[in-house]
């Protein structure tokens, strides 16, 4: 199996991205844009990346609504040319369903990522939402539905990687951030793999940002993930 290598394009302004892009983009199999590059400059900031030709594209929106706004959202982005785009699996079987129904008539290439219980949200934080279930528990019964539901993937942490490749059909597309390279600054995530261990727990891709983007040589840096991705892959 494959691990991607995901850059999390989280700059401040896009001549920034762009200019980032130039560097690494031939170093990077996924490029993700999140909330704060496509509130700031929308649709067209996607096509501009692809106009580079830099990588695939994942779009990290996590929507969250009733069901007939979550499918009219993916249809209205059903133009981009992106190949994952994140949903929250709170929104419920409905909601994951009308979205993967007009996904596949608007771009089928498409592939829906399931949020389940974000990693900022501890067991009491949980709980104040009035869910009594340990967070490891709720990960796993939504990561189910967002199965059932007809999902393609999700989005979990690494810790999380051999419960769900366990627990869930192994076609179903595990991608991962909390990712750091031995030696790397931890900066502000807490429980995290290397890119090797995260490939061997099963991961289908890795999300990584600030150990690429803020290196002296961005390009070396995301050179030398890859190596340990494929190094760790390679059969013994
Ligand atoms: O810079 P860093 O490698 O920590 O960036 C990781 C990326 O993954 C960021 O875009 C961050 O928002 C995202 N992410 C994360 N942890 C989660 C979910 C998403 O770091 N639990």
């Amino acid at each position: 199996m494959k691990c991607d290598l995901i850059l999390a394009l989280d700059l401040p302004d896009e001549a920034q991205a762009l200019r980032l892009l130039d560097r690494v983009g031939a170093e990077v199999d996924v490029i993700k844009i999140g909330l704060q590059m496509f509130t700031r400059y929308g649709p067209a900031f996607v096509d501009r990346v692809a106009a580079l030709g830099a990588g695939r594209i994942f779009l990290d929106l996590k929507l969250h609504d009733i069901p007939n706004t979550v499918a009219s959202a993916v249809q209205s982005l059903g133009d981009l040319p992106i190949e994952f785009l994140t949903i929250h699996t709170s929104g419920g079987r409905a909601m994951m369903e009308a979205a993967e129904a007009v996904k596949r008539r608007v771009r089928p290439s498409l592939t829906l990522l399931g949020v389940t219980v974000l990693t900022s949200i501890d067991a009491a934080a949980l709980r104040e939402t009035g869910v009594d279930a340990a967070p490891e528990a709720q990960v796993l019964r939504l990561a189910r539905l967002a199965a059932a539901s007809g999902l393609g993937g999700l989005v979990c942490s690494p810790v999380e990687l051999p419960l769900l490749r366990r627990e869930l059909d192994a076609s179903i597309k595990l991608v991962t951030p909390g990712v750091r390279p031995t030696g790397a600054a931890l900066d502000d995530q807490q429980r995290v793999l290397t890119p090797g261990e995260a490939a061997r727990a099963g991961a289908s891709g890795i999300v990584v940002g600030r150990p690429i983007v803020k290196a002296a040589d961005p390009a070396a840096a995301a050179r030398s993930i890859r190596e340990e991705l494929a190094a760790a892959l390679a059969p013994a």
